[in-house]
């Protein structure tokens, strides 16, 4: 009984963080200054994208929304699947590519300068 009681208590508590972890959305918008300025607005593409569509991009990702940069890092290797330049364009990209072939326009930026403003 005690440990039944015990094992409530830690479900209770961890769905009480899960509730306080989905309610931090983030920054309204977030400039990356590693390459010129990415200007990306985080609350216009929470209302057309999930959550777990950019910080939960594979099924590999863990369920959290830790910087991107926090795991994934510079490499020269191109296997390297989590090399920084290749998650970042994978996630970004893909999505404006296929937004845009579904909508039949070109509101989703594909251009390096349209994303790395100077
Ligand atoms: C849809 C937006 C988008 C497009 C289009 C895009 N990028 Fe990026 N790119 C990003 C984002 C976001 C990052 C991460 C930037 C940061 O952390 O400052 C990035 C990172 C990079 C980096 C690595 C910067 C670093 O030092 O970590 C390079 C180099 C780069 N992009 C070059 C390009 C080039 C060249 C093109 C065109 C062929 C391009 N990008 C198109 C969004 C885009
Ligand atoms: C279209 C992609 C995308 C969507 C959708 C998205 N995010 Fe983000 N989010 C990002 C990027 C990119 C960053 C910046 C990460 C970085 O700086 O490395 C970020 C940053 C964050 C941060 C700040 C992380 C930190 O430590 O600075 C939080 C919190 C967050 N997002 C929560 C959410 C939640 C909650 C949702 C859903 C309601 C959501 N995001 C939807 C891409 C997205
Ligand atoms: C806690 C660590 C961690 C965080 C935080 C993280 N990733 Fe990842 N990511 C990984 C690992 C590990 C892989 C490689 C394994 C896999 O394919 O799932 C990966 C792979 C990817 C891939 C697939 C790359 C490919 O070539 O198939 C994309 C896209 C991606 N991450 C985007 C992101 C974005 C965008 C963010 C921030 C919003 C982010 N990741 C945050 C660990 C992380
Ligand atoms: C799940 C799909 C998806 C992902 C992932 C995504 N986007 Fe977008 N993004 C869109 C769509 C759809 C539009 C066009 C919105 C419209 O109709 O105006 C857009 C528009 C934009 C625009 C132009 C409008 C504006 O907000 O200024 C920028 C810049 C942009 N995205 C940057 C990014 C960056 C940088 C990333 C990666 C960190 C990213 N997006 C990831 C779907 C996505």
């Amino acid at each position: 009984m005690k440990k039944l009681i015990v094992m409530l208590m830690v479900v209770a508590f961890v769905a009480t963080a899960a509730v306080a972890m989905a309610q931090d959305k983030g920054p309204a918008v977030i400039k990356l200054t590693n390459k010129g300025t990415v200007t990306f607005n985080h609350t216009a593409h929470q209302a057309a994208a999930t959550c777990d569509d950019c910080h939960k991009s594979t099924a590999n990702h863990p369920a959290d929304t830790a910087k991107c940069s926090s795991c994934h890092r510079k490499s020269d290797s191109k296997a390297d699947k989590k090399a920084y330049k290749k998650a970042m364009h994978k996630n970004c990209i893909d999505c404006h590519k296929a937004a845009n072939k579904k909508n039949g326009d070109k509101k989703a930026p594909t251009g390096c300068k349209k994303c790395h403003v100077k």
